[in-house]
Parts: structure tokens; C-alpha cells; sequence
């Protein structure tokens, strides 16, 4: 897999996407910032080989072995009010489920930015906004074949679930032509993106932890409310929530 292959794959982009690869980045959530603070319009899409400061949410780690995973940042600028911009997150997780639903694959969604097969995360999703644009970033396991032994128990890749290599342009460009149709879904047509996590949604109906607002909670997931939000049964009642971290089911 080469950089041609890259560059090929990204000329069936839908407009107005466009890859920008890059060899050696630290975030290509920051790189891709970098430029749209620069001007850089919407559909810029910043990949690279190997990321030297990949990140998560809340700041963790992100790791992606040069030339087995998918690291990449989309350039946004949406139309709808800035509160709308978090739900490019859930956008992004229905566009990533319905592409490697293409390839054959049963993807679920761990609300709110996760992806998981086999009952293990393949990706992960980290929305940044700046002043005027968002930042789409993406991180996908696709030709691992083993992780380390931190990880064996909760990563997985596309090549440990088919058993076989995939190719990782065909799954970006896959990515990327469900992102273009569903990107402007985070106004008024946001409950096809809320019935797309929904209907893939990994928690409903199991117990969990997690915190929010500094708090931890625990409770019985009943799925995703209208605006996109968890829907927590707790001994206090039902909670709808906006933001949670570490949400973990209780069961296996
Ligand atoms: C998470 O699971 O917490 C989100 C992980 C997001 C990782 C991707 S890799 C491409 C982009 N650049 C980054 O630094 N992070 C995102």
C-alpha cells in the first residue's frame, strides 16, 4: 500500500473532499486545524502514515502503527449553529459503521464515539472545533494483527475480525463517500443520524459505569434520545446525558 494507492483511491472523492497524505504528523486533528485556520476549505482530508502524537478524547494516547491503520482528520465547516457541531461525532461513527457494513462487516457503536466488532474497539472519533470549522478526526485498526498485551483485551482490527488484509484506501474512500452523504445530517435531519446509532448502538439495554460531570454513575442503558444523548436508567430516574467518559457495561 502506497501513497499512489492513497492518491487513487481519493480521485473517486465526492467533491469537495480531498486528501492531503502526509509521511509524518504529530495529530493530524492539529495539522488539520493548522490549515483551516489558514483558510483551508471544507472537505480537506489530512492523512498520515505515522502519527507521533495521535489522541483521544480527554487527552489519552492514540496509537496507529505506521502502515497498518487509518489516521486522518477531516477539515468541516458546517452551516448549522455551533451547539450542532458535537453531533459530527455521532455523524462520523454511522459513517464509519455503514463502511465497514459495505465490506460485509456487523460494526456496533459504544456511544458516544466508538466503534466496536466482535465486542472489542476497532476506531475511535475525536471532534476538536475551532472558531469557525470542526475537525473530524479518525482512527481505525485495520492491519494489525496482534496488539499489545494492554490492548489485546479491548482493541481489535479489520484484519483480526475478516482474517484477512484490507485494503486501507478502499476503506478510507468508503468512509469518506458515507460521510459526504451524512455530514449535513446534524440539523434538522439529525433522527436519521440518531436512528443510525440507535439501531447499532452496543449499550442498550446493558448496565453500566461512567462519569459525567466529574460524577459516576451507574445504571441500565434504554438507548439514545432525539438530540443523541445516552439514556440512562438510574435509581434516581431517567437521565438523559449530554457527555459521558469511561463508560463501561458491567456485563461481558
Ligand atoms: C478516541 O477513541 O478517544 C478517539 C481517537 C481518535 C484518534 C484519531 S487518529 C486521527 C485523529 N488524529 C488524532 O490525534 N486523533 C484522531
Amino acid at each position: 500500500m502506497s501513497r499512489a494507492d492513497f492518491a487513487a483511491a481519493a480521485a473517486d472523492f465526492p467533491e469537495p473532499f480531498r486528501l492531503l497524505i502526509l509521511a509524518t504528523a504529530g495529530s493530524t486533528n492539529d495539522e488539520a486545524a493548522a490549515r483551516a485556520r489558514t483558510g483551508a476549505a471544507e472537505g480537506l482530508v489530512v492523512l498520515a502514515e505515522r502519527q507521533l502524537a495521535g489522541r483521544g478524547r480527554r487527552g489519552a494516547a492514540w496509537h496507529s502503527p505506521p502502515g497498518e491503520a487509518l489516521a486522518f482528520s477531516i477539515v468541516v465547516r458546517p452551516a448549522e449553529p455551533k451547539s450542532f457541531w458535537p453531533r459530527l461525532a455521532l455523524v462520523a461513527g454511522v459513517a464509519v459503521a455503514e463502511a465497514l457494513e459495505s465490506m460485509g462487516l456487523r460494526p456496533g457503536i459504544k456511544w458516544p464515539n466508538d466503534l466496536w466488532l466482535g465486542g472489542k474497539k476497532v476506531a475511535g472519533i475525536l471532534v476538536e472545533a475551532g472558531a469557525d470549522f470542526a475537525i473530524v478526526g479518525i482512527g481505525l485498526n485495520i492491519n494489525t494483527a496482534d496488539f499489545p498485551e494492554a490492548l489485546a483485551e479491548i482493541a481489535t482490527s479489520l484484519r483480526i475480525e475478516t482474517g484477512r488484509e484490507c485494503d486501507r484506501a478502499e476503506v478510507l474512500a468508503a468512509i469518506i463517500a458515507r460521510f459526504a452523504v451524512l455530514r449535513g445530517r446534524i440539523g434538522e435531519d439529525f433522527p436519521e443520524i440518531v436512528t443510525g446509532v440507535a439501531t447499532r448502538c452496543v449499550l442498550t439495554g446493558r448496565r453500566v459505569t461512567l462519569t459525567t460531570g466529574g460524577r459516576a454513575k451507574s445504571g441500565t442503558v434504554e438507548g439514545i434520545g432525539s438530540g443523541g444523548e445516552l439514556l440512562l436508567r438510574t435509581d434516581d430516574g431517567l437521565e438523559r446525558l449530554i457527555q459521558a467518559d469511561d463508560v463501561r457495561p458491567l456485563d461481558p
